[in-house]
């Protein structure tokens, strides 16, 4: 606390040199500084505003209005003829702290157990990645930018007389998806049971508040995308991890590890990030369970627009009737990442308790962007994007998977796939190294490839590498390749 003799007008400087405000506001928010970290205590007499400002080198009216805004809100009183002082209705508890303390308490504010159960969840995966070779990176290079910019603006005019907007998504956007999927996927689905969300993560989230309870089981894939995790810590379900072997998800091991699940969350087309495909009689076998325990299957079918090798795969969702069976696609790797966007495809029954659960949590999303996606969709732009992407994905695979082989072949052994946008590979057994270490260590050199541990959570897991090639073009590949050589090196492979 200062006595009015020493009264620190220099705290004030770097408030009225840092902010680019009106002075008076910032010469406030010093004050409200000062006053709340203690510095000026309760009592303490503020100095007269014509010396202040000529200390400060600001008008005497600025000061007078930065007063007039402490006394309205409280962290001063004016007593007539004896000048302004700190309020004694500062509390204490705020005023006594020192602003060490102040600063270190924001460091680490006290949070929810919820937000504490999503952080563990990825304490030691991050979810977000960067650096060359990244999986789940489009090229976004190839995005049709014009065209989009013209469908952008198109919604930018729509829009005005698009008033009453429903909380499920853009009307337009819902026939789109829906007559896309149904051609494209076989998904049996009316625009009323197409829900937009922000992408597949908002829609996971959405799906588990609105089936799942706090201790309930869930059967999740595994190795699978560990993304689901921090849904599923925000509801307090408990994950049950499923192997999936060259079958897919394997509903027997499942059921051995719990047998009152009323959900699985699973990539039928393409195990994410095995590549493997559901078999036709584990399909029909899960569709039973289904039926038989009014269980709820969500069809997670990431990345399904790239299979290389042959036709699109019949949806389980077509394959069960769109009974029990909620599927879920994304945008944001099949047009842009920043546009994002991606959808459910509900079962009838749950459309109108889903639309309830998410008036309160986002209310729905901003239409312009789903204008303009279902123009670019109507238009044939989107079918004309994804058949050019899938042709130049394909071709970039092939270059991976070519690179790797005559650099890698003895240490690394690809697992098959159809599609997708990165290539699998195992460790061969005399590579004896940890991937989680290769990854950290491909990652301080700037390659952006994933450590194939972190997609299991339950048990061990092959070692191995995940490399993303649909971003990359061919030099880029290379340099990848020559950063991937070092670490391997230096690791003593
Ligand atoms: C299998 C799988 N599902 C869902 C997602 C998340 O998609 P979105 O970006 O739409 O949230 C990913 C992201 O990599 C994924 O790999």
């Amino acid at each position: 606390m200062h006595s009015r003799d020493e009264f620190p007008s220099e705290l004030f400087l770097p408030f009225l040199s840092a902010d680019s405000g009106p002075q008076y506001r910032a010469l406030f928010r010093g004050f409200q500084q000062a006053i709340l970290s203690g510095q000026l205590g309760p009592g303490s007499k503020l100095p007269a505003s014509r010396p202040l400002g000529k200390n400060l080198g600001v008008s005497r009216n600025t000061v007078k209005a930065a007063y007039e805004l402490l006394q309205a809100e409280g962290y001063i009183e004016t007593r007539h003829g004896a000048g302004s002082f700190v309020s004694a209705a500062v509390p204490d508890q705020i005023s006594k702290k020192g602003s060490d303390e102040t600063l270190q308490d924001a460091a680490q504010p006290v949070l929810s157990q919820v937000s504490a159960r999503i952080s563990a969840a990825f304490a030691e995966r991050p979810l977000l990645g960067n650096g060359l070779l990244l999986p789940a990176t489009p090229c976004v290079k190839s995005f049709p930018w014009l065209k989009w910019q013209r469908h952008a603006t198109a919604a930018g005019r729509k829009i005005k007389f698009e008033e009453s907007v429903s909380r499920s998504g853009y009307i337009g956007l819902r026939r789109q998806i829906a007559d896309y999927l149904n051609v494209v996927r076989g998904v049996k689905a009316s625009a009323e049971q197409v829900q937009i969300c922000s992408g597949s993560q908002q829609a996971i989230y959405l799906a588990a508040l609105l089936l799942l309870d706090q201790g309930d089981d869930i059967l999740v894939e595994e190795p699978g995308y560990y993304g689901v995790d921090g849904a599923l810590a925000a509801v307090g379900a408990n994950k049950v991890a499923v192997p999936a072997d060259e079958e897919g998800f394997h509903l027997e091991a499942a059921l051995q590890r719990s047998g009152n699940a009323r959900l699985a969350l699973l990539t039928p087309s393409r195990n994410y990030p095995m590549g493997y495909t559901l078999s036709l009689a584990r399909r029909l076998a899960l569709l039973n369970w289904a039926r038989e325990q009014d269980a709820w299957i969500i069809e997670d079918d990431y990345d399904s627009e790239f299979r290389f090798d042959g036709p699109p795969l019949t949806s389980l969702q077509g394959l069960s009737g769109g009974e029990r069976v909620i599927y879920m696609g994304t945008f944001s790797r099949i047009l842009h990442p920043s546009i994002r966007l991606g959808y459910l495809v509900l079962p009838e029954v749950l459309t109108e308790p889903f639309s309830q659960v998410r008036a309160y949590v986002d209310g729905g999303l901003s239409s312009l962007p789903q204008i303009a996606l279902a123009d670019f969709m109507a238009s044939g732009d989107f079918a004309s994007h994804v058949r050019r992407m899938r042709k130049l994905y394909q071709q970039r695979r092939d270059i991976l998977n070519t690179l790797a082989e005559q650099r890698f072949g003895d240490q690394l052994l690809r697992v098959e796939s159809d599609g997708g946008m990165h290539s699998t590979f195992i460790f061969r057994d005399d590579l004896n190294i940890s991937d989680r270490d290769l990854a950290a260590a491909a990652q301080a050199r700037g390659l952006g490839i994933r450590a194939l541990s972190d997609f299991y959570s339950s048990s061990e897991g092959p070692q191995g590498i995940v490399i993303g090639f649909a971003g990359y073009d061919e030099a880029q590949m290379h340099r990848g390749m020559d950063i991937l050589e070092d670490v391997l090196h230096s690791a003593g492979a």
